[in-house]
């Protein structure tokens, strides 16, 4: 007997759980997280007077045990930082846009992020997954977040997902040795939980810079996730992808395509038709720079 459990029920639950994508433990004791986020709001309202109405900052674990795209069933996550941000994490905001600033070059840039731990997530991810492909690359390919099989790996897009986003490439006669390929959010959210808004604006000063110093002349969203945190595009991604949208690094305007994330693509195979036009209109595209 495990506690009140015979041995086959508990493996049943771990299966359960690891099927729901709880696949870590963080504490010997359980943590109500959502419980103290729930403070954190009601003291942040309390100093800015704001209404009781705010959107909750918390993130639910996929059901899926993949992390969930949103903006495919719901609205996208806004990255304007919510009315319930908190004094600290607006300062952990312009210090993370200093910091990044500092980065002159990739190497600069992910050792930075090695060092960075401002953003909690990167103390239950297994290490930083920065970036794959080839820096010179004209095309950048933007993902939401690592999941399991990046984090054990620390290479973006290995996984399922991954290999889909391979088998793509291919088919427009490409593959990573034409591409850079990076996330918003570069530690595995747990149980490949979605990111949340305040973690998607911490790392989005982080990415912005990632693109700078690769400075392709195309760049691919993968998934409304990454579409809205880098565009500020409100509409979900069955709305967005196939639009070309403008990014805007400051010096400079790039062409971002969005496109359905290979991960929902896995789930809804019959969408793959949409992908291949988004591809094609993206070789055709490619084939004027
Ligand atoms: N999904 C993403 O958004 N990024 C990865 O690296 C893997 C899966």
């Amino acid at each position: 007997m495990i506690g009140d459990l015979a041995r086959e029920q508990a493996a049943e639950l771990l299966a359960w759980y690891a099927e729901m994508g709880v696949d870590i433990a963080l504490n010997d004791e359980p943590q109500d997280r959502f419980a103290e986020s729930a403070t954190v709001e009601v003291a942040a309202r309390q100093v800015s007077g704001a209404p009781d109405t705010a959107p909750p900052l918390a993130a639910s674990p996929s059901p899926r045990g993949e992390r969930a795209l949103p903006g495919i069933h719901e609205p996208a996550p806004s990255v304007v930082i919510p009315a319930t941000v908190t004094r600290s994490q607006d300062e952990a905001l312009t210090d993370a846009r200093a910091l990044a600033r500092t980065a002159k070059s990739l190497e600069d840039l992910r050792a930075l992020l090695e060092s960075y731990d401002g953003v909690a997530l990167r103390k239950t991810a297994t290490r930083l997954v920065f970036a794959d492909g080839n820096p010179q690359a004209k095309l950048m390919f933007v993902g939401e977040a690592p999941g399991r099989d990046e984090d054990r790996e620390g290479v973006p897009f290995v996984g399922r997902a991954g290999q889909l986003l391979d088998r793509m490439l291919a088919a427009i006669g490409l593959d990573r040795t034409g591409a850079y390929i990076a996330n918003v959010v570069p530690w595995r959210p747990p149980g490949n939980r979605t990111p949340t808004p305040p973690e998607v604006a911490l790392c989005l000063p982080f990415i912005q810079r990632q693109i700078e110093l690769v400075d392709p002349d195309v760049i691919v969203l993968l998934g409304g996730s990454a579409a809205s945190a880098l565009t500020g595009a409100k509409d979900g991604i069955l709305r967005l992808r196939g639009r070309w949208l403008d990014y805007d690094t400051g010096t400079r305007t790039i062409k971002a395509l969005a496109t359905l994330h290979p991960a929902y693509l896995l789930r809804t195979p019959s969408q793959k038709k949409l992908a291949w036009r988004d591809f094609r209109a993206l070789k055709a595209e490619l084939s004027k720079h």
